[in-house]
């Protein structure tokens, strides 16, 4: 069994899938890689009135195609000082209406002030959910630093599946990896956009119990998901 905590599977609201068919397509590929469930997290740019409706839209659709799966509240939020001020104010869009908010990282350059805003955030009782951090140049510069940083402020760690196998390029590739040799993750997720990269994900998961084994493997993709959901610290 598996839970995806970062997927783009709301149909029509942002780069991901293009309609209520390609997004239950999406859903029957994830089930057939023993996926359970997932917290469908569009952009943050989205309109939170359209996602919420949107959720509750595929929600009925899977009811209706009788597929049973599970669905949460989610958004990848961006890194921004709006998020930073709407998460202090009460107005984040968090994981499964816990203290878990999903965030990606700017792609380029330093971030000097990551511990202290995730140093902030932590004393109001949030807690980042760091997505793929391997592909930001914060953590391909110097990977394990960068990770005790938002350990030391209680941030997990998100990998990409893709990471990988190469889907986002080779610096994303070795930061991934020596991050999760390390022991560095927290919970791995499909980020999937779109039913043709449910092409690489099985080669991915397979690529994950290659590297780690079968236990941390599921402790990644199945038992820290299942319990960020039900808002409790990871083991
Ligand atoms: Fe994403």
């Amino acid at each position: 069994m598996a839970l995806d905590l970062h997927a783009h599977l709301l149909w029509n609201i942002d780069d991901g899938p293009a309609s209520e068919s390609e997004s239950i397509e999406m859903i029957r590929r994830l089930m057939a890689l023993g996926f359970t469930g997932a917290a469908p997290s569009p952009h943050g740019d989205s309109d939170p009135t359209l996602a919420r409706a949107r959720l509750d839209e595929l929600r009925a659709a899977l009811q209706r195609a009788d597929i049973d799966f599970e669905l949460f509240d989610n958004t990848e939020n961006a890194l921004t000082p709006e998020l930073v001020a709407d998460l202090c104010a009460g107005r984040g869009r968090m994981l499964a209406k816990t203290r878990f908010f999903l965030v990606e990282l700017p792609f380029h350059g330093p971030l000097p002030a990551l511990g202290n805003i995730l140093e902030r955030l932590s004393q109001k009782g949030l807690n980042a959910i760091v997505a793929h951090p391997e592909r930001s140049a914060h953590f391909a510069a110097s990977p394990f630093a960068a990770a005790s940083v938002v350990h030391r402020f209680g941030g997990l760690l998100q990998l990409d599946l893709g990471s990988l196998v190469g889907v986002y390029g080779t610096t994303a590739e070795r930061t991934a990896r020596a991050l999760l040799k390390g022991g560095h993750y927290d919970l791995a997720a499909s980020d999937l956009h779109r039913p043709s990269d449910c092409r690489w994900l099985a080669h991915a998961l397979d690529e994950l119990d290659a590297l780690v084994g079968p236990a941390t493997a599921r402790r990644l993709i199945d038992f820290t998901p299942r319990r960020i959901v039900r808002g409790d610290p990871p083991v």
